[in-house]
């Protein structure tokens, strides 16, 4: 586990990736530099060595310092700052503004192009994807001051993870969102485990969902995880397509703490490679003066500050130095 007390970035506990070995906090992981350094070359490295089987993991940490969330502010596009002006709560608002940028982020190590180009549109059932289907695929989900990003060179993934958090009526929440075989399922289960088991059964179902790309307009009934403690994730029936279980991984993810999180991806296998923290956060710490040296065109980010109110100090600063 790392708990790193970092001025800039804040704090956030994310467990250490387990295919990685934990490292130390402080300087970043030569990759990390690399990357920052030379985002244009990166197409070739996000992949490179990957297996087809692979689905990289990125933690995100939402809850970051304002200068961090300020340079981040900086990659989102006209529509996602409109979006977060319509957050009620600045800390909603704030998490949206982190995730969105973070998302850009990762993303651009994949494209090679910068955080700020990289373009959005929506699938037919309101998946968001890359422009132009040959991308790599993602998925992002984010709960309470954690992120995660999943993202395959071409298999359709999708990834949830939700804060473990008090439910009144974890039978009747079942009820609506559970297949009668999960509620079976759930109602098994020892009570002290029950409410965690819950949140496994949700994390796997969205997870699902998310990476065929439906949203909710595939019946939350009309497909069944493993949801027992213990039990690993698995698709166990998917109504109308008996072969579906045997084309889609689903797996569950250690996060952090309090969290709990699934990924599911086209295939009968994956392999999970975590992407450390610590490289995103170099990569936030370089955005600034990798995006001076490469000379952002003025009347480009005069556009976007335009339109978007100057919510924190950095943009302030920086709409002041035009
Ligand atoms: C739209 C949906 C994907 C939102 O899921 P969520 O768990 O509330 O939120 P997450 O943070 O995990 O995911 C949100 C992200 O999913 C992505 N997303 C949106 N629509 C999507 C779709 N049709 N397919 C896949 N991903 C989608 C977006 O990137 C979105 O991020 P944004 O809101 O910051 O733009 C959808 O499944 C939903 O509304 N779920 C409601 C929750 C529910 O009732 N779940 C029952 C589980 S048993």
């Amino acid at each position: 586990m790392t708990a790193n007390e970092d001025p800039v970035l804040g704090t956030c506990t994310i467990e250490a990736p387990p295919t990685h070995p934990a490292r130390g906090g402080g300087a970043p992981h030569p990759e990390a530099r690399l990357a920052g350094e030379r985002r244009t070359g990166a197409v070739a490295r996000g992949f490179a060595g990957a297996h087809p089987d692979d689905v990289h993991i990125w933690p995100l940490r939402l809850d970051l310092a304002p200068d961090a969330r300020g340079r981040l502010e900086t990659f989102l596009s006209v529509d996602e700052r409109a979006r977060a002006r319509r957050f009620l709560h600045a800390r909603d608002r704030n998490r949206y503004e982190c995730a969105h940028g973070l998302l850009r982020l990762v993303l651009s190590v994949y494209t090679g192009g910068r955080p700020e180009d990289v373009a959005f549109e929506r699938g037919p059932g309101g998946k968001p994807r890359l422009v132009g289907l040959r991308g790599p695929r993602f998925s992002l989900s984010h709960s309470d001051g954690l992120g995660l990003v999943a993202v395959s060179a071409g298999r359709e993934v999708g990834v949830d993870v939700e804060r473990v958090r008090g439910v009144s009526a974890v039978a009747d929440l079942a009820r609506t969102c559970f297949s009668p075989a999960e509620r079976s399922a759930l109602a098994a289960v020892r009570a002290p485990l029950r409410l965690r088991a819950f949140f496994a059964g949700w994390t796997r179902k969205e997870a699902f969902l998310k990476a065929v790309g439906a949203g909710l307009s595939r019946p939350l009934d009309s497909f069944d995880v493993a949801l027992a403690p213990g039990e690993p994730a698995r698709l166990l029936r998917v109504w109308g397509a008996p072969g579906a279980t045997e084309r889609w991984a689903l797996r569950s993810l250690r996060v952090a703490p309090g969290y709990v999180a699934a990924v599911a991806a086209v295939g009968a296998h994956v392999a999970i490679r975590w992407q450390p923290w610590e490289m995103l956060a170099a990569l936030v710490e370089a955005a600034d003066g990798a995006a001076r040296a490469r000379g952002c065109d003025p009347e480009e980010l005069s556009a976007v500050y335009a339109a978007a109110p100057p919510a924190t100090p950095r943009a302030r600063e920086m709409r002041a130095r035009r």
